[in-house]
């Protein structure tokens, strides 16, 4: 086997020829589109450091809702910014609060797509820590309590699936039990299963205000440095319960996604998350790359890593141009 017989270049001659060959496909199915839901009717502001990303109110939010759906996209994963902020984060437990009203809005609406609440309390927090602090720290099984009457109050609003994303040891486990003692056995949950603490979620915090207002995640929130125990983070969710395992970030974390993908046999999913998409967009802004061309090749790149599912704040435009019919 080799050249000259075989010339490897000869299905890579014409459009359909690569078409054919193509290994990885990227569909419109497999995204997920966060949407921020803030206090207020009728607004929509823009995030300064995430153009075309917007904080919403809820009625704005069931109008992105819609347009997401239209766009043939299954999902939106949903961030609530509420009103106040306290120690306990209790917005995002409240029967009322603005990720509950934002979720019963958009399911009310828009009843088949599908809505996933991101379960945690930073944004919550007038501390912005994932959890409940005591002695300068987050206290895990005290934050599990919250985590599991959080999950109830949004599967009661309507939610499909529910996403922690704090990282506390044991909250698939805590919300499983939760959700089914309440009676939803049917609710999914979307873990977080590998979540580093990376300079990569600078934007998002602009975006849901959710900045730690002391210290940093590194206490509970992964070591960017490391591979293995990431792989206990995964098969410890998926021993817990959890229907669909997530790497977040993902361009920097392809390997830990790949390995993922390679030895658990639930859905994989990878955030590409806020700094991913802002960095594209800034350096589009400045013309030094193509935003067209470099998204799908980003897109693709998580795919062929073995991302089932991606969350990403391009899932609107890509869906637009799939439309034109643009993609690989
Ligand atoms: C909440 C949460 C964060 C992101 C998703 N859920 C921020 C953080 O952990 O500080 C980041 C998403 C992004 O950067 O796009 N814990």
């Amino acid at each position: 086997m080799g050249f000259p017989v075989d010339r490897l270049r000869r299905l890579r001659r014409t459009a359909n020829l690569r078409r054919m060959v193509q290994e990885t496909q990227l569909s419109v199915s497999q995204l997920i589109y966060p949407l921020f839901v803030c206090p207020g009717q009728g607004v929509r502001r823009e995030v300064p450091s995430m153009p075309g990303v917007f904080q919403l109110s809820t009625d704005q939010d069931v109008e992105e809702a819609r347009r997401t759906a239209d766009l043939g996209i299954p999902a939106v994963i949903l961030f609530g910014i509420p009103e106040e902020k306290d120690a306990t984060g209790s917005d995002a437990y409240s029967e009322t609060g603005i990720i509950q009203r934002a979720t019963e809005a958009i399911k009310k609406t828009v009843p088949d797509l599908i809505v996933i609440d991101d379960l945690c309390f930073c944004e919550y927090t007038d501390h912005g820590h994932c959890g409940i602090i005591r002695d300068g720290d987050v206290d895990n099984d005290a934050t599990l309590e919250i985590i599991g009457k959080t999950a109830v109050a949004q599967a009661r609003a309507g939610a499909d699936i529910v996403a922690p994303s704090g990282m506390m040891d044991g909250a698939v486990a805590a919300i499983r039990s939760a959700l089914d003692e309440a009676g939803f056995p049917n609710v999914a949950i979307m873990a977080y299963a590998a979540k580093y603490a990376s300079a990569f979620y600078g934007p998002f915090r602009d975006a849901a205000e959710s900045a730690p207002q002391f210290g940093d995640r590194r206490a509970y929130q992964m070591n960017p440095a490391n591979r293995r125990e990431a792989m206990l983070e995964i098969l410890f969710d998926d021993t817990e319960g959890a229907d669909i395992l997530m790497v977040k970030p993902a361009l920097a974390y392809l390997d830990i996604i790949r390995e993922a993908r390679d030895r658990v046999l639930k859905p994989v999913a990878a955030y590409n998350v806020s700094g991913e998409y802002s960095m594209v967009k800034a350096a589009a802004r400045l013309g030094w790359v193509d935003e067209e061309r470099i998204v799908p090749e980003i897109l693709i790149a998580i795919r062929r890593a073995g991302a089932d599912l991606i969350i990403t704040y391009f899932a609107q435009d890509v869906a637009r141009r799939w439309k034109d019919g643009i993609w690989f």
